[in-house]
């Protein structure tokens, strides 16, 4: 199967930013592992599309290991911003010190070493093995995940069906370019065996294909319902100076969008926090300056991975010399929303569009 996987790859590989292409590889050019680590981290967070110009950007600002390592985590956060989920970029920034400190700037190139790095999961650590060392790693994620249920028409719901989909992706994985196999399986969960309507008749695997011979390929994988995502309720504040400055602060190391910009407000990322709305007490005392705050009816809306947060706004504007007692003025040039998390970037344009209505 992989070898005819493989052919389909030799002629369809999608072209990515981070991928050395199959005839380049065949000619002796390796992956660069600090390239092919980045775009890992970057593409479990998000798609091929929205990933690639955040790749290009990292990689024309950082273009080693060694860079990247070196560089201010604020501007590291900062480059991130928009990509969500911040503990990856701090695990980022701690796997580049790892490699470039305890590696001589080299990433170990095994997939048990791999895995003792910062932030790399067995994912990773298998798809970097794979991709950047061309060892014969199982590499699974979603796409792969499909590919293999339908290939084998595993009708285990997921997630019970994972050690059973990982034995069959080792299975699978040759001992010939295992890294283009691993991409190849990729390719094909994207382009062509799709969560709805897979393009059957395009795929090199089509003949074994034990779903598709049962027809049942477009019904696999079989899930498991979810759990609805609780939702989190906060509050936070848009104040404007007169001379057009933002109060933004810089949020605590620890917790969700830590280190990252943000406007102040009301707790919200605990466990357990704010059910409900933040009492009226817990706004008063969480509000940054004392101002004519308003509450506006429209509120910033973001989904995370493990619930919803709804976070309320209120807007003001301020005399000159109110001196914040939490976050700074800054100007609004430098107070770019293009920093800041979406959730934080929702709502400081929400508040301002309010402002100056
Ligand atoms: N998705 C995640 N990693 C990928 C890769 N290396 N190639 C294609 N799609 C991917």
């Amino acid at each position: 199967m992989s070898a005819a996987l493989l052919a389909w790859y030799d002629r369809h590989a999608r072209t990515l930013p981070w991928r050395v292409p199959p005839d380049q590889r065949a000619a002796g050019v390796l992956p660069d592992p600090y390239r092919v680590w980045l775009s890992e981290i970057m593409l479990q967070q998000t798609t091929v599309p929205h990933a690639a110009p955040y790749f290009l950007r990292f990689t024309q600002t950082w273009p080693t290991v060694a860079d990247l390592a070196a560089a201010p985590d604020a501007e590291v956060m900062a480059a991130w911003a928009g990509l969500g989920y911040y503990a990856r970029a701090r695990n980022l920034l701690r796997c580049a010190r790892a490699v470039a400190e305890d590696h001589g700037g080299r990433f170990p190139d095994r997939e048990d070493a791999l895995r003792e790095l910062p932030g790399l999961g067995p994912y990773t650590a298998a798809a970097v093995a794979a991709i950047a060392f061309d060892r014969p790693a199982a590499v699974m994620d979603g796409n792969v995940e499909r590919v293999v249920s339908r290939l084998f028409a595993v009708e285990t719901p997921l997630p019970a069906s994972k050690p059973e989909l990982r034995v069959l992706t080792a299975r699978l994985t040759p001992m010939t370019r295992p890294g283009d196999h691993a991409q190849a399986m990729m390719d094909l969960g994207a382009t062509i065996c799709t969560p709805r309507s897979p393009a059957c008749v395009l795929c090199p695997l089509r003949d074994p294909c034990a779903a598709r011979a049962a027809g049942i390929a477009d019904t696999l994988p079989r899930k498991a319902p979810k759990a609805a995502k609780p939702t989190r309720r906060g509050t936070v504040f848009v104040a404007v100076s007169p001379s057009g400055a933002l109060l933004l602060e810089t949020r605590p190391e620890t917790g969700l969008l830590g280190g990252m910009p943000g406007l102040p407000g009301t707790g919200w990322d605990l466990r357990g926090a704010g059910e409900s709305p933040p009492s009226d007490r817990e706004v008063a005392e969480a509000a940054p300056l004392s101002a004519d705050w308003r509450r506006i009816p429209s509120q910033a809306r973001h989904v995370f991975t493990h619930f919803q947060l709804i976070l309320d706004i209120m807007v003001a504007r301020t005399a000159e010399e109110s001196r914040p007692v939490r976050g700074a003025f800054v100007p609004r040039a430098r107070a770019q929303a293009d920093r800041l998390p979406t959730v934080m970037k929702k709502a400081l344009l929400l508040g301002l569009s309010a402002l100056e209505a």
